[in-house]
């Protein structure tokens, strides 16, 4: 079995570093940060010591994951690698120039990933002699438990490294959806309207926040409303993806982030894990209730609904991924109750059409523009699944 190494023992670089050992590869770590390598260290310690008193693993097992991951404190122990996964931090300049050190040390058939969220791939892959062999491979936090992975092959990847990385990341029990190296790839673009267009309800004063999180969840199977998963996620990371997006997609409207979210962010305002948000976490706080009422509730998840949907399209008709592959996605990257590709299906496409025209009729933005793909096949009557 082929040695993989990871670069970043961060939560992303330890999450991945334990799913590759648990498949049963050795694992090499390295950060450049040794107090973070050795908190990683005690981190997957503590974490197999739980699975086993769970009864998830045996002891037998958990020690032996433990003793195949390696947490090393350079670089020149990644020579014998067949795969180097990166997660260091989100900046361009300082992966490119790990990727640049990485091809001095590694050999000439090991393949190099990405875990990026937002760069480019191709920009990551410039920086080395044979970029052919870069790839993104994009996991979600926490790695060892969510089972999406996003492949994302750069203009310069060779067919075959992606076919041999698709089917590694496979055998770790992954499902694997391929997307095109651009922003957001899949899910970080296709979920953009479950947050945007749910602030701007908001913002118009159609509904308060509770409101709105009943009829996603209440009435749309949603497992979080979209203010409340804000808060979870945090607002300070929410924001940023928000707006990594609408600029690389050059200020498309479609992306434009809040001023709510960017004022909440810049009051320290986070959400959970600052103790308050949209919601207020501290003790016998006073939270709003929401307000059941169907008839508006319905119309909240309408339109926040065919927003996603139209951006699931789009997707599609910009060869973004696959059908299959957008409605994978979207239920295993982020729950969604169901594919959006295939709820369009059983709304209706040419109702998805009205309800998008109806929302560009009423505002006249850019922003509610439908997707072609979904105006040509309302006029040739077809489904995305034509029955399947
Ligand atoms: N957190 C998420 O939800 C998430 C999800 C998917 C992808 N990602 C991506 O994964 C990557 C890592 O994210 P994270 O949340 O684990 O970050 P993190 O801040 O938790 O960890 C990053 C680690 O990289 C180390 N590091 C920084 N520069 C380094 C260098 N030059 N060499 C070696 N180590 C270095 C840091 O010491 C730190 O321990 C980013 O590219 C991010 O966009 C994050």
């Amino acid at each position: 079995m082929m040695k993989i190494g990871i670069i970043g023992s961060g939560s992303m670089g330890a999450g991945i570093a334990q799913v590759a050992a648990t498949a049963g590869h050795e694992v090499l770590v390295f950060d450049s940060n040794p107090a973070a390598l050795e908190r990683a260290q005690a981190n997957l310690l503590a974490t197999l010591n739980k699975l086993a008193e769970k009864g998830k693993i045996d002891d037998r097992t958990a020690k032996a994951i433990f003793g195949r991951t390696y947490f090393v404190g350079d670089l020149s122990a990644f020579g014998e690698c067949g795969l180097v996964i990166e997660a260091i931090v989100e900046d361009l300049a300082v992966k490119k120039s790990v990727f640049a050190q990485l091809e001095t040390i590694v050999g000439a058939d090991c393949l190099l990933a990405t875990n990026t969220s937002s760069l480019s791939v191709a920009a990551i892959a410039a920086a080395c002699r044979k970029p052919e062999r870069v790839l993104g491979i994009h996991f979600f936090n926490p790695a060892p438990l969510m089972q999406l992975v996003e492949v994302v092959p750069a203009v310069q990847t060779n067919p075959a490294v992606i076919a041999q990385a698709k089917l590694l990341i496979k055998s770790w029990g992954k499902l694997v959806v391929l997307a095109k190296d651009t922003p957001g790839f899949i899910v970080n673009r296709v979920a953009r309207p479950y947050y945007g267009e749910a602030l701007r309800i908001f913002e118009e004063g159609i509904a308060d926040i509770a409101t709105i999180d009943w009829a996603m969840t209440m009435l749309g199977g949603f497992r979080m409303g979209p203010f409340t998963l804000m808060d979870f996620i945090g607002n300070d990371v929410n924001y940023t993806v928000t707006e990594m997006v609408f600029q690389s997609f050059f200020f498309d409207p479609r992306y434009k982030p809040s001023f709510t979210q960017k004022r909440l962010t810049e009051a320290g305002w986070l959400g959970k894990k600052s103790g308050r948000g949209y919601y207020d976490y501290s003790q016998n706080a006073a939270n709003p209730q929401p307000v059941m009422d169907e008839i508006l509730g319905k119309k909240i998840l309408q339109r926040i609904l065919v927003m996603l949907i139209n951006e699931a399209a789009d997707a599609c008709y910009l060869r973004i991924a696959s059908r299959d592959d957008i409605d994978l996605a979207m239920t295993k990257g982020v729950n969604y109750p169901k594919g959006l590709l295939r709820w369009a299906d059983e709304i209706g496409i040419e109702n998805c059409v009205k309800m998008m025209d109806d929302l560009y009729r009423e505002y006249l933005e850019d922003r509610y523009r439908c997707s072609p793909l979904l105006r040509r096949m309302a006029e040739a009557g077809k489904t995305f699944y034509d029955g399947k």
